[in-house]
């Protein structure tokens, strides 16, 4: 099977896309699988470059990628791809989209705002959720353009900081918790993961890709604590019509878990969650690339 690994691309998250990408070429089966590096650098060289593939592999994050939109393109060459289709993928790039359907479900999910344009903004609409709030551009990953703010007057900088890397922009009310990340591969949860910033006080974008720059370890949480946490991230999965995989990260307050967002294309690097939790549970790498190519051509 001709299994072409797309990465790169054209988000702010291409660095790590291309690790992903890295690490997923080494560990696929080359006894099972022929696979091909994509490295896309401008959106029309998707179609061209994806020609005669059996099944496109996404290692990509962020805007054209995790959105939908590469998503769509392939729909329209009837090329199969791994993971979570147009919809999902679409919904669950955008945090304040995903939210709405997510406290319409009833999951819990801290209290936010949201701004199309830097106009609409008003500081004192913020002061409802109380400080400190994250600010954060509504479809960005790896935690980029992100700010804690502590007070209305470092609010407006932080937000006009976050529409440098997106049209929507949101404030969300600070859970002070742990971070915690629920994996899901074909409908079903792996272990949970507690994360641990080393240096940071939050899981912010070195924290996340620093050697080291957190602690994360298979999370020992209360029976009861543990098993809401994995309905929650099911319900997420359901809830936003996921499919194949996806890892739901959430901030755990007072035995709350408060769904922060669901990753349609979570990070593979070597120092990414998904694999580690695979692990926890046994799998291998290559093993979880196995499973999620064969669910994806189900
Ligand atoms: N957005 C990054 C890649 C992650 O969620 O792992
Ligand atoms: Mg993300």
């Amino acid at each position: 099977m001709r299994v072409g690994v797309i990465m790169g691309g054209i988000s702010s998250e291409r660095e790590i896309s291309l690790k992903t990408g890295a690490e997923i070429l080494k560990a696929l089966d080359p006894a099972q699988y022929e696979a091909v590096p994509v490295v896309i650098n401008k959106r029309e060289e998707l179609a061209e470059q994806t020609r005669g593939l059996d099944l496109a592999l996404l290692a990509l994050h962020g805007a054209f990628g995790e959105d939908g939109t590469v998503q769509a393109v392939l729909e329209s060459l009837n090329i199969p791809y791994t993971g979570s289709g147009v919809l999902s993928s679409a919904i669950c790039m955008d945090k304040d989209m995903s939210k709405r359907l997510l406290r319409a479900a009833g999951i819990p999910t801290a209290d936010w705002l949201c701004w199309n344009h830097i106009d609409e903004f008003t500081p004192e609409a913020a002061e409802q959720l109380g400080y400190p709030v994250i600010v954060k551009p509504s479809s960005g990953g790896s935690s980029i353009g992100m700010a804690k703010v502590n007070g209305p007057g470092e609010l407006r900088a932080a937000i006009m900081e976050a529409f440098r890397w997106d049209r929507s922009v949101m404030a969300e009310r600070y859970v002070r918790g742990m971070e915690i990340t629920c994996s899901i591969l074909d409908g079903e949860t792996l272990p949970i993961i507690g994360i641990v910033p080393r240096n940071a006080e939050w899981f912010d974008y070195d924290a996340k890709y620093t050697e080291n720059g957190a602690l994360e370890q298979v999370a020992v949480l209360p029976v009861e604590l543990e098993r809401k946490v994995r309905r929650i991230a099911l319900d997420c999965y359901r809830t936003l019509k996921c499919s194949v995989y996806a890892r739901v990260d959430m901030i755990v307050s007072d035995g709350v878990p408060f769904v922060l967002e669901v990753n349609t294309l979570p990070g593979m690097t070597s120092a990414s969650l998904m694999p580690k939790s695979a692990k926890a549970a046994g799998m291998t790498f290559g093993g979880l690339l196995d499973a999620i190519i064969a669910a994806s051509l189900k």
